[in-house]
């Protein structure tokens, strides 16, 4: 399939500035190259701007900013999917995530499909204005994505599909705020944290969530933090937390999505070029992502 890269300079939704500058640092770190060197038909369809200002109210920080930028993103997403192209978001903060999950959940439905999202994160992301300590939004495209009600003015101007909290698989997790907690349970979100990874593997949750999408023939969106991989390999991101996945854990997971062949679309998120460390975090973004789009050791 052909593959468009969409650029999300969005910062709003996360602490710093930063992030802002994630698509310009995988663009120089080579990711459409990298990309068609695969055999991939691939676009880059420049950045997406914001919508002009749709709304004066909104929540959290910077609310009615996040909003216009989730609108240019579901308009550069659709835009994509329906003309066949497999969206790669490059971020930009995680609250990008509201917008392009969501066009993904619209695109599945449209042809009769569930969708399963795959969410790589040392959060869970599954704030909401009330229950942050931080009020960033980058903490609560889950919520959103899973109809809180007090984050509904992200979509206001765009068609929102219906996502199920059990169509979530939350991976690599090792922070959780106190309410985030209360509220994971109470919705019944799956949390495969840390010590999973440590007890089972890898290979073994990977496998259970591919198994689980043959089993519904659905399709699975990767949402990528970068911050699901450890800060001593991937420095480059706003908001670190030891105890990540490796090098072998993070490609393994990858590739084994690839073989699955039922990838709907990727995000990569919360780079920030501020952070980082000679470009490392940006260069391992581009080879995950060309993990998860065919890259192989040996061919086979
Ligand atoms: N849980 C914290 C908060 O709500 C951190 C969220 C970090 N999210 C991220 N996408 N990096 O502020
Ligand atoms: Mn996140
Ligand atoms: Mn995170
Ligand atoms: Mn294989």
């Amino acid at each position: 399939v052909g593959l468009e890269l969409i650029g999300v300079p969005l910062a709003a939704g996360g602490a710093g500035d930063g992030a802002a500058l994630g698509p310009a640092g995988l663009r120089l770190a080579g990711i459409a190259p990298a990309l068609s060197a695969l055999g991939h038909d691939v676009r880059d369809a420049g950045d997406v701007a914001p919508r002009a200002s749709m709304i004066e109210d909104g929540a959290g920080r910077n609310g009615a900013e996040v909003a216009a930028w989730i609108g240019g993103v579901i308009d550069a997403g659709l835009n994509a999917t329906s003309a066949g192209r497999m969206p790669v978001y490059m971020g930009g903060d995680h609250s990008l995530s509201a917008g392009s999950v969501n066009v993904s959940a619209l695109t599945a439905e449209a042809a009769g499909r569930p969708l399963i999202v795959l969410w790589l994160d040392a959060h869970t992301d599954f704030n909401t204005p009330d229950t942050s300590p931080s009020g960033n939004i980058h903490g609560m495209p889950v919520a959103a994505l899973t109809g809180e009600d007090g984050l509904g003015f992200l979509y206001r101007g765009s068609p929102r599909a219906q996502l199920r909290p059990d169509q979530f698989c939350l991976l690599g997790i090792r922070s959780v705020d106190r309410e985030e907690a209360r509220r994971l349970r109470a919705y019944g979100i799956e949390v495969m944290d840390m010590r999973r990874v440590d007890e089972h593997g890898m290979a073994r949750l990977v496998s259970q969530v591919i198994a689980r999408a043959e089993a519904e023939n659905a399709m699975i969106h990767v949402s990528l933090d970068m911050d699901f991989i450890d800060p001593g390999l991937a420095p480059g991101v706003s908001t670190p937390v030891p105890g990540g996945a490796n090098l072998r854990e993070a490609h393994l997971a990858m590739e084994m999505l690839c073989d699955s062949g039922r990838v709907a679309a990727l995000d990569i998120v919360e780079l920030n070029l501020f952070e980082d460390e000679r470009a490392r975090t940006a260069r391992l973004a581009v080879d995950l992502a060309a993990s998860l789009f065919g890259r192989r050791i040996v061919a086979h």
